[in-house]
């Protein structure tokens, strides 16, 4: 009786103890954004911003991600390479040349594969699909932004989002620059500024 009893607990203990360590592997990692300031630009800067799938074993799958966030002052977005912007917003105060974006809260999404290669950067253009450990980049040029590291501003508000996904952003911090290997693996380049944006899962939806 008492060796049932026994083996009975150590039963409930191992299906526990199983239970928790996959809901914690489950839970575990985040959605790592980083807004590497590249150059700088006459009016603002260009930025490859990538987004890391840091989650052991949560993919995003198809139609894919979303990031939007606030700009804190009048940024615009000039130019977009390997993801898109939803809305052009009102850019009527532009004459000549037409900003891509004028809107306060700008949404962007990931190309389809099969966007022409002058429209890609490394690691854009999966549709907006995000396996655990991959990344996913596109390239921005923002206007009406600061110049220089002391000016320039980190946008505010990051919004990921994920079908049937839900995640919670922190507030972007600055962090020490990335450095880039270049393409022929012979040279070091350093961003000027390097932001980051730390998302965790919330819930489904
Ligand atoms: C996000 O995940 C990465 C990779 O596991 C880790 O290095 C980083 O510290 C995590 N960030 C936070 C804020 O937990
Ligand atoms: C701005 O750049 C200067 C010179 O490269 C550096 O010393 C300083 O720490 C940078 N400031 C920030 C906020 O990154």
């Amino acid at each position: 009786m008492e060796s049932l009893f026994s083996a009975m607990i150590a039963l409930l203990l191992f299906s526990f103890s199983c239970f928790t360590s996959s809901a914690l592997a489950i839970n575990s990692g985040n959605i790592t954004i980083k807004w590497d300031l590249m150059t700088w630009t006459p009016d603002g800067y260009v930025a490859v911003v990538t987004a890391y799938n840091y989650q052991r074993q949560r993919s995003i799958r198809s139609p894919g991600w979303k990031m939007s966030w606030r700009w804190t002052r009048k940024e615009i977005i000039w130019s977009i390479i390997g993801s898109k912007t939803t809305e052009q917003g009102d850019c009527s105060m532009f004459k000549g040349n037409i900003p891509r974006s004028c809107v306060r809260k700008p949404t962007v999404v990931d190309l389809l594969p099969g966007t022409p290669y002058n429209q890609q950067i490394a690691n854009c253009c999966k549709g907006g699909v995000l396996k655990p450990g991959l990344e996913s980049a596109f390239q921005i040029t923002v206007g009406l932004a600061g110049t220089s590291n002391k000016t320039a501003r980190m946008p505010a508000n990051f919004m990921f989002t994920a079908p049937k996904q839900q995640y919670i952003c922190g507030p972007a911090k600055n962090v020490r620059p990335t450095k880039f290997l270049t393409a022929d693996k012979r040279r070091v380049t350093t961003a000027m500024m390097t932001w980051n944006i730390n998302c965790v899962y919330h819930k489904a939806t």
